[in-house]
């Protein structure tokens, strides 16, 4: 298994070009299968969730071919099963996205259910009261979800819960659904406007993408598009507080300096200083300790609980005492007992963190858990003194494209051991 050694104490400095969003890419790879015609995705991120979505689509006997630069076609005439298997969906969480579209385009749809992961339980049951307030006849049975529909028809869906990919599915199915579909309470994250962006381009009638109230008029058909995703704003976090913690400069290109309103206000409270431009943000923490910050993770606006351990790491160094709540997920402090191993002080109070900075953490090996927690030890190896060796790093392949090397070119000293 692959692991990280990162050597801590070097002050990063450097300019990054920002990667497509993944939590973009995957909805809008799913959203291909709607179309009649042919359609292209550029800035697609070279990402291990983004070949098991291929991976899907090719399974279900869609053509996928890659062109240079990550463009990606996808052509799903060609489609002979509409079936997701347990191996891929256990990989990945996010392949629960092709049931809206399958069930939509194709009338029927057999996928797996996701089950738990590190992170808590993460039901679907609003994915699937959506599907069936449209028309499907949906049955789960052996881990499976069963879904058929002759023609899904409008409705309006209120989500009990604020969900992005339960939005993006509905708001996929719905899109070829016969008359109006109202989705109340729907999530706003910038990935759902960007996947609305590419089904109007494919033709489809959506208003509202952005708020929480999306309205679809529902189309007979879909036809060809191109589309390039969007900057991935965690990503863009992610090295933001790189810089911040190691009391460095940073300057990322291609990103989308609105979508990260609350993560950039965070980081101007720690004590950097922040300037952005259309597609750039500059950092710069002028050698300085950071500050103790808040954090309340909540659905967008809000801040990010794919932030959360990143900006952990930050205050397990910081001057002062942070409260951490995640109110998303309810187990997603997975890295606190790696990073206590790294001599951080953190006290847990069921979902609540409270982080006393320390002026130094020392490296230790740890182990990733999931994707951001993962960032989150990698960014402590920043700082610590000492190697820090980062176990399973699988987990960050799946969601940071080249991370190693982008650090590298901001100084740090980071090497892949096989
Ligand atoms: C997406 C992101 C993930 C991010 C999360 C929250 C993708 C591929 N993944 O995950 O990176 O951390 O949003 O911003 O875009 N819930 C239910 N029933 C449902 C669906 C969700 O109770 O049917 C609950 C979940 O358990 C969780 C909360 O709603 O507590 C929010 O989850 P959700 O927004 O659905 O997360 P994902 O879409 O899976």
């Amino acid at each position: 298994m692959e692991k990280l050694a990162i050597r801590g104490g070097a002050r990063l400095d450097g300019e990054i070009r920002i990667s497509g969003a993944k939590n973009a890419t995957l909805p809008i790879l799913a959203a291909a299968l709607l179309t009649d015609g042919r359609v292209t995705v550029g800035n697609v991120p070279h990402l291990n969730d983004v070949t098991t979505t291929i991976a899907l689509l090719g399974r279900m006997g869609v053509e996928v071919t890659m062109h240079d630069g990550w463009k990606v076609e996808v052509n799903p005439t060609s489609l002979n099963e509409c079936y997701a298997p347990y191996e891929l969906v256990k990989t990945m969480r996010a392949s629960i996205l092709v049931l809206g579209p399958l069930v939509a385009k194709y009338g029927r749809a057999e996928v797996s259910l996701p089950g738990g992961c590190a992170i808590g339980a993460r039901p679907v049951d609003l994915h699937v009261a959506g599907l069936r307030a449209l028309g499907a006849e949906v049955e789960i049975s052996d881990g499976y979800i069963r879904a058929r529909a002759k023609r899904l028809r409008g409705a309006r869906l209120f989500l009990d819960t604020v969900t992005v990919t339960g939005t993006e599915n509905l708001m996929m199915a719905a899109s070829l659904a016969e008359g109006e579909t109202v989705i109340e309470n729907a999530a706003r994250e910038p990935e759902v406007v960007d996947l609305a962006e590419f089904l109007q381009r494919m033709g489809a009638k959506i208003s509202g993408a952005g708020s929480d109230r999306i309205v679809i008029q529902g189309v007979d058909s879909l036809g060809s598009a191109s589309h390039d995703v969007q900057p991935d704003r965690i990503e863009a976090g992610t090295f933001l507080v790189a810089a911040a913690i190691t009391g460095g400069r940073v300057r990322l290109r291609a990103v989308q300096p609105a979508d990260l309103e609350s993560a950039l206000l965070k980081l101007g409270e720690a004590g950097a200083r922040v300037s952005t431009g259309d597609d750039w943000i500059e950092l710069d923490m002028e050698g300085r300790r950071p500050l103790a910050v808040d954090i309340s993770t909540a659905p967008y606006p809000g801040f990010p609980t794919d932030l959360q351990a990143q900006f952990m790491a930050l205050n397990t160094i910081a001057e002062g005492v942070a409260t951490m709540s995640e109110n998303v997920f309810e187990n997603r402090f997975m890295h606190v007992p790696e990073l206590q191993r790294m001599g951080a002080r953190i006290r847990l109070e069921g979902h609540t963190a409270v982080v006393t900075g320390v002026s130094q953490l020392r490296s230790a090996p740890v182990m990733a858990t999931d994707l951001r927690a993962s960032a989150g030890l990698v960014l402590a190896g920043l700082v610590a003194q000492g190697e820090t060796v980062v176990d399973r790093i699988y987990h960050i392949d799946r969601g940071y494209e080249c991370i190693e090397e982008k650090l590298q070119q901001m100084g740090a000293s980071i090497r892949r051991l096989a």
